[in-house]
């Protein structure tokens, strides 16, 4: 599927915990761009082979990322016109959706309907793979130490009255960055020309106002 390069696009990815959805809000709210959440499109992928409630083949899950129709209204998500952003996060969906996200026929379906969310006036697509998948000179790879962004995971916890063992969450930090990295569809990595964000010191707050400073300067010298 061809992007349209004249829609801006300024595409975030990094280390799980880096703060990329908060932060891609922050932008898309500032310069009026969607938000794409790409791990909604493999969360609605999943929902939908669970919703047919019986046993399905690679040949389904497919067809079902093909026909789908995912919308990012506010910030909200919606599927064949309906809101499932709380349904998306439910415990069957967080079980499934990394095998589905395996699939290399459901990652190109999911790679066309991210694709075609490049609409103007622009879009701020997050996720470990953003920065492969859109054609864009505004690309950007947040990271932070494993620490920083367990004591992060802690306070979310706290705030939903979960609670777990530094050492355990930091232990679970670790192994996904090592999953993440080694996985054989996808791996993440940083693309050559995106710009390193180390967030151990920042708030999403000055990451964002870095990045817009940063993309706002790109864009005046690229029109000049
Ligand atoms: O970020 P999340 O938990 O909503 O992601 C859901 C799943 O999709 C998770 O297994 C990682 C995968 N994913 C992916 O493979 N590529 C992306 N760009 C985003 C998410």
């Amino acid at each position: 599927m061809k992007q349209d390069l004249s829609v801006p696009v300024i595409a975030i990815d990094g280390v799980a915990g880096a703060g990329k959805g908060t932060v891609a809000k922050i932008i898309g709210k500032e310069l009026g761009f969607t938000v794409l959440d790409s791990g909604a499109l493999y969360r609605c992928v999943a929902y939908l082979a669970l919703k047919l409630g019986r046993p399905y083949s690679l040949g389904d899950l497919s067809i079902l990322a093909r026909r789908m129709l995912v919308r990012f209204p506010g910030e909200r998500v919606t599927l064949n016109y309906i809101d499932v952003t709380e349904q998306i996060r439910a415990h069957e969906v967080d079980l499934l959706v990394p095998h589905v996200a395996s699939i290399p026929e459901v990652r190109s379906a999911v790679r066309d309907a991210q694709i075609s969310l490049r609409l103007p006036p622009g879009l701020v697509p997050e996720g470990r793979d953003m920065g492969y998948i859109f054609d864009t000179p505004h690309r950007f790879y947040l990271d932070a130490e494993p620490e920083e962004r367990a004591k992060r995971r802690m306070r979310q916890n706290a705030e939903r009255r979960v609670f777990v063992e530094f050492s355990e969450v930091l232990e679970a930090i670790i192994e996904r960055d090592k999953l993440d990295s080694e996985r054989t569809h996808s791996p993440l990595r940083r693309h050559p020309s995106a710009t390193l964000i180390d967030t151990t010191k920042f708030n999403e707050v000055e990451v964002a106002s870095f990045i817009l400073t940063h993309y706002r300067h790109d864009s005046l010298l690229s029109a000049r």
